[in-house]
């Protein structure tokens, strides 16, 4: 049996030259070794060019999902590319470098653990995780506003051509579910999106407001239908470990420095999800605070 190690990691956030370090520093503990990166690598395209390039050379797979990130528009960017035109033209780079995404075939971890399927997702968002107290998503998003909670998305993630992001939303949820649907049903997978399928993990942002950028009720239930041994994802900045329905969920984020820097342990330690345990220490990269 191989003896490599799947590590998953997220919010690689590379704008920030404390985080390029990071990536610089990320390496695998053996030459089987595969990497999930659960999407916010970056915003401007050279730079999403750049980590996923250096992490392919690295890892012997890559499997990338996108963050709402990866889907921005900055202005500054020579890529103005917009909404799907943009996510398709990842899905191209991540090809050019040979990394899979969620448009590709899903990989199988032949490894130890396995075989488990690796099923990266792209379900975006639909403002149903509405702040507490309130009935409707315009009045969700009107306190939002109110309260000065508002995430960039709204200026810079454009849905184009769809008439907006919950309707993009809509169009990958039917996508995603009729592809994960045709997994044959003994087959154990690894859902990997950048948001959490369920809204518990949420409940405890600093801010209540910013849940509704964070998913979608429609996937409440599918690490249950599933058959999710392990979902992975990040968004939250909050890196920890909660389980539903028997199902393990992990944040896996880096986050901002601001961020990282507060918490204890290395920036950018990878986390385990299947296959061969280090006989030392996993795969630490990153600065040491
Ligand atoms: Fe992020
Ligand atoms: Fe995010």
């Amino acid at each position: 049996m191989p003896a490599g190690t799947l590590y998953a990691i997220s919010d690689l956030h590379v704008a920030y030259e404390e985080n390029r370090q990071i990536v610089r520093d990320m390496r695998p503990t053996s030459a089987s070794d595969w990497l999930i990166v659960a999407g916010d690598v970056g915003e401007r395209f050279e730079d999403v060019r750049w980590a996923l390039g250096v992490l392919a050379e690295r890892f012997e797979r890559v499997i990338w999902c996108p963050g709402n990130h990866e889907l921005w528009t900055p202005p500054d960017d020579p890529v103005q590319l917009r909404g799907v035109e943009r996510y398709d033209a990842l899905v191209e780079l991540c090809r050019e470098l040979g990394v899979s995404s969620p448009e590709d075939e899903y990989a199988v971890w032949t490894g130890a653990d396995g075989p488990v399927v690796l099923a990266p997702l792209f379900v975006l968002y639909d403002y149903s995780f509405l702040v507490p107290g309130v009935r409707t998503k315009a009045e969700s998003l009107a306190r939002a506003y109110e309260v000065g909670v508002v995430c960039t998305d709204e200026m810079l993630l454009h849905p184009d051509p769809f008439p907006s992001r919950e309707a993009w939303c809509a169009d990958r949820l039917e996508r995603t579910e009729r592809r994960l649907a045709e997994l044959p049903s003994d087959r154990e997978v690894v859902l990997i999106n950048h948001f959490p399928l369920v809204r518990a993990p949420t409940r405890i942002l600093r801010y209540p407001e910013f849940a509704q950028w964070c998913g979608t009720t429609r996937t409440a239930d599918w690490h249950v239908r599933f058959g999710a041994r392990t979902v992975i994802y990040g968004h939250l900045h909050i890196p920890r470990v909660t389980w539903h329905d028997g199902v393990r969920f992990e944040e896996v984020s880096v986050g901002y420095p601001r961020e990282w820097r507060r918490r204890p342990g290395a920036a950018g330690r990878l986390r385990r999800v299947l296959g061969t345990r280090a006989p030392s220490t996993p795969a630490r990269v990153g600065a040491q605070r």
